[in-house]
């Protein structure tokens, strides 16, 4: 974050109550009730817990126990039997809401679809059968790689409900990611399209996964499965490449859900971290179901006449949490947008809010302000009054982004609510809930009821208010991640070690810096590892520096985030030379392209900057520190006695811009 939005935040005192009108109708209706609500679950968490498992979902068999604690090692719900995807279709087909909208689709370029629960239900079904003919089992992992089309959904809930764990790699990861994503999973199967529209210009998914298993580099996988999307000319390998529509043709929409342990992994989702590769994050059944159930339906205030729109991609975990699964394990009707705002269609948002009435809309700060650029006569253009509820997530949202989509987004009748989360923790963590919890503009503001969060030192101990300090959860929840697939050490040193625990007590280790106010309300300041989110997306400094680094001309690379007006971060990458090669404009754009090529379009370095030498301690350490400085153009302060050779520094400085 800069400084300014820092400073911003640090005055913001600012009060926004839900209307009468909002809080009559709420579920969760004031202060005191979500107080009640919190110390309950406090009190209790494993009943808690246990009593909405019980309420709001279908099990097949009950579990004997509530949480099995092995820090840190969780177990929820343990021996309980149940399936998501019958959770999220089978079960809306006898509670009337059958032919009700479940998935609404819109997009490009001017297409659309609506399933009911019924035709969902029926495609997962039919699509589920497909799978096993293709020698799909229980516990094989699939590889989803899309665009946001319904099909995306169907093939999540298919493989769940199979028992086939899936991974969604992120349709704007390159060939080399995806690779290595299903490499780690060991996938047996890759789902995906010939193409998929991004802005204007058609991805060419298929070549992309062609690229990934040439030369047999993903030895598992021995099947791919290929939806016509965009009809371009692609290549089908005979034997392993068939098409969607050819499997599904004939196929029996008989297909009851298979009762999975409530542990089973439901999926594998890699996100970035301070280290190495990308990890897998794991996620199991029974807890990710209610967590993202209970979330979701509280969060946002969930009526069944609702129309409920989040513009996430299902390649993170919002797609899978708040697209997918919560809405419809809740039975609501979720929208899926293939579009995205460009300069040719800068309205396209708020045209698909006042064609379909969305009522419920959660995005990303990052878009929120590249909407405060376009102007907010594309808004008031278009009739947005069908919203009642507005959410943002991914990064801390500065008050003057806040300020502007309650105001002209929100009409100044539609609570926001700010929701910190990650992909380990499965759902939103902190969070308003909108008829409840009165909103400061910045701030995710209180623990869902039944989350134990704190902010503490590295000692573990609690910081005072208004201090700084590092956000930790204090006591297991239903969806928080199980391992890092394959690597439970690297699971264990990354969420469990950097706050050693006491006692036998563990503390998470979010990776974000934070401080609570005097009221108790969250501010979340940002990573404080190696990590930079870079338009709401999560990209390790590390990942980037080892793709720069897998070029030849480059011997070394330090990559630090600096501080955007849009994107909340922007990458700069430090970089010196091999011997033979020397600084060129031509250079740098083949750099650029080089990591848009080792990790996908969202990796592209902002800025490189040629340098003969890295600032470093004298132990060898890159000091990112200075270089965060030197990026963001601010003074470099502090201690630099550690620093080896001042002249580094100073030439860099010189050589700034
Ligand atoms: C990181 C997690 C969880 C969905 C999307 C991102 C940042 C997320 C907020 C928020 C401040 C936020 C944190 C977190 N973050 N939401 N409301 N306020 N920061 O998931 O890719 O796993 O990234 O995003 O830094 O650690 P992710």
């Amino acid at each position: 974050m800069s400084q300014s939005t820092i400073e911003s935040i640090l005055q913001e005192n600012r009060l926004f109550h839900p209307s009468p009108a909002f809080v009559e109708k709420a579920r969760i209706k004031s202060l005191d009730e979500y107080k009640q609500l919190y110390e309950k679950a406090k009190a209790d968490p494993q009943r808690f817990w246990a009593d909405l498992a019980e309420q709001e979902l279908h099990w097949f068999q009950k579990w004997d126990t509530v949480l099995d604690w092995q820090p840190p090692f969780a177990q929820w719900f343990v021996n309980g039997k149940i399936n998501i995807s019958y959770n999220c279709l089978d079960r809306h087909l006898t509670n009337g809401r059958r032919d009700k909208p479940a998935l609404i689709w819109e997009g490009e370029p001017g297409d659309s679809r609506c399933l009911t629960y019924a035709q969902l239900h029926q495609e997962v079904c039919q699509f589920a059968n497909g799978l096993k003919q293709l020698g799909i089992k229980k516990g094989d992992r699939v590889g989803i790689y899309m665009p946001m089309i319904p099909e995306a959904a169907i093939a999540m809930l298919a493989c769940a409900r199979i028992g086939a764990p899936h991974s969604v790699v992120f349709g704007g990861f390159s060939a080399e990611a995806l690779r290595d994503r299903l490499i780690d999973a060991e996938a047996k199967l890759v789902i995906t399209a010939d193409g998929g529209w991004r802005k204007d210009a058609i991805v060419p998914l298929k070549d992309q996964v062609d690229k990934a298993l040439a030369d047999n580099a993903a030895p598992s996988v021995q099947n791919v499965l290929v939806v016509k999307r965009t009809a371009q000319n692609i290549h089908m390998e005979p034997g392993r490449d068939h098409w969607w529509h050819d499997l599904q043709a004939g196929v029996s929409a008989d297909c009851p859900a298979e009762p999975m342990d409530s542990e089973d992994m439901l999926f594998i989702l890699y996100t970035s971290g301070s280290t190495g590769k990308p990890k897998g994050v794991v996620h199991t059944t029974g807890g990710y179901n209610l967590y993202t159930h209970m979330t979701t339906q509280w969060i946002f205030d969930l009526r069944d006449e609702d129309v409920y729109w989040c513009t996430a991609d299902v390649g993170w975990i919002t797609g899978h949490s708040y697209i997918v699964y919560g809405p419809l394990s809740n039975g609501a009707t979720t929208l899926m947008y293939e579009g995205a705002p460009r300069a040719s269609n800068p309205g396209c948002f708020w045209d698909v809010i006042q064609k379909y009435r969305v009522s419920i809309f959660y995005t990303a700060p990052t878009a929120i302000r590249t909407f405060i650029k376009m102007g907010e006569q594309l808004p008031k253009a278009r009739d947005l009054s069908s919203l009642r509820l507005l959410g943002t997530v991914g990064e801390p949202i500065n008050p003057e982004a806040w300020m502007w989509y309650h105001r002209v987004i929100g009409g100044e009748r539609c609570p926001i609510v700010d929701t910190w989360w990650q992909t380990e923790t499965g759902g939103i963590m902190i969070t308003a809930l909108p008829g409840a919890i009165p909103t400061k503009p910045g701030s995710a503001t209180l623990p869902f009821p039944g989350v134990l969060a704190d902010v503490v030192d590295l000692d573990g101990n609690p910081v005072k208010p208004n201090e700084g300090g590092y956000l930790a959860i204090t006591y297991p929840w239903p969806s928080m991640l199980r391992t890092v697939y394959g690597d439970p050490d690297r699971f264990r040193r990354t969420y469990w070690e950097h706050i050693p625990p006491k006692d036998g007590h563990y503390l998470y280790f979010a990776g974000d810096g934070a401080r609570k106010d005097e009221d108790g309300y969250f501010w979340v300041m940002g990573r404080v590892d190696d990590v930079i989110n870079v338009a709401g997306h999560r990209l390790g400094t590390m990942e980037v520096e080892s793709a720069l680094v897998s070029h030849p001309a480059v011997a070394e690379a330090a990559v630090v985030g600096k501080p955007d007006e849009v994107k909340g971060q922007e990458i700069v990458a430090f970089v010196t030379l091999e011997g033979t090669y020397s600084p060129s404009d031509e250079l740098l754009k083949e750099l650029k392209q080089h990591v848009v090529q080792e990790i996908g379009a969202i990796a592209r370095p902002g800025e490189i900057r040629f340098a003969d030498a890295l600032p470093k301690t004298r132990s060898g350490k890159i000091m990112r520190r200075l270089l965060r400085s030197l990026a963001a153009g601010e003074e470099v302060s502090g201690d630099v006695s550690t620093l080896e050779d001042r002249s580094v520094l100073e030439k860099l400085r010189q050589r700034g811009g």
